[in-house]
């Protein structure tokens, strides 16, 4: 089967019409590309819940920081396409900057998603999830899906999308989908290309501390933040510079209450380890 390509918005229109005029269910899969068995996941739940999949690739500079890696970022097309024909996709968007940023992206239109954009990974990538958000808007404009698939793997990430298509009231789906892991546990991401076959080696270690701080929770302890402390202080003897390890409500990202119940709350943490930065989350039950 050969996945259609387009890079301009107004043949894709054409062709999401045709599907929609046919009452087809259309399922969108935003991605940076360089895909790997995390982003099968998702395209394999889309093929799941609608007639047509669309999978997006696109780099997109407005959610890279200043000196972050959007110019080296991995740009894989060749063996991205391979991989959408054999999962069997239907189409290949991979719109061109100019298509997405008529304007240049430093002054465009943008969404923001106030508060839960601005903990965790927005501490330290300001900006960030604005990107995020507005390209996923207009991504969501562009192709009009009955639903998109979000990964787990970047919880603050799937929390903010859903708020944004809540409160514009955007006729979308979010469905999230697991996070896929290597066999010794590392969440998969198109930046562990960046680990040194050393680094690899202590890469699993993260979702290992996280477990044991999760350890800690359903066992009933209730000091949060020491349990945070114990677990940056174990990122850093492993080698990583840990930014963040926090234990927060899943839908809110909030401090839980000393009386939170465990199946509501997440670990989620943020860690260099060489020139990656790794970011995992794990429910405490
Ligand atoms: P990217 O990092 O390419 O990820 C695309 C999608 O794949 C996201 O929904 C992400 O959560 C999911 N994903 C990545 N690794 C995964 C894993 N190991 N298991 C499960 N899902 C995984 O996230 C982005 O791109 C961008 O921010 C984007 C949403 C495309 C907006 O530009």
């Amino acid at each position: 089967m050969s996945v259609l390509f387009f890079d301009r918005i107004d043949d894709l229109r054409a062709k999401m019409g045709e599907w929609r005029r046919a009452d087809q269910r259309i399922a969108l899969v935003p991605t940076l590309g360089n895909l790997h068995g995390g982003h099968q996941s998702l395209m394999e739940v889309a093929m799941d819940k609608a007639d047509r999949v669309v999978v997006s690739i696109f780099v997109n500079p407005m959610q890279f920081g200043l000196g972050e890696d959007y110019q080296n970022y991995p740009r894989t097309m060749e063996a991205d396409t391979e991989r959408l024909r054999d999962v069997g996709v239907d189409v290949l968007f991979a719109p061109l900057l100019q298509e997405v940023y008529p304007n240049g992206y430093e002054k465009t239109t943008h969404i923001e998603v106030p508060v839960l954009s601005e903990s965790l990974c927005g501490a330290t990538r300001p900006g960030h999830f604005r990107g995020v958000a507005t390209v996923v808007c207009k991504l969501f404009n562009m192709v009009h899906p009955d639903l998109a698939v979000f990964g787990e793997k970047d919880w603050q990430q799937l929390t903010v999308i859903r708020r944004m298509v809540e409160d514009l009231a955007l006729p979308v789906q979010i469905v999230g989908a697991p996070t896929v892991r290597e066999s010794d546990g590392l969440a998969r991401s198109s930046r562990n290309v960046y680990l040194s076959p050393s680094e690899r080696l202590i890469a699993p270690a993260l979702h290992r501390i996280m477990q044991q701080g999760a350890e800690r929770i359903r066992a009933g302890d209730r000091a949060f933040e020491s349990i945070e402390r114990a677990a940056m202080g174990a990122l850093t003897d492993a080698g990583f510079r840990p930014e963040y390890v926090a234990a927060r409500h899943g839908d809110l990202l909030t401090v839980p209450e000393a009386d939170a119940n465990p199946e509501e709350l997440r670990i989620l943490a943020a860690a260099w380890l060489g020139k990656a930065r790794l970011i995992d989350n794990i429910p405490v039950a």
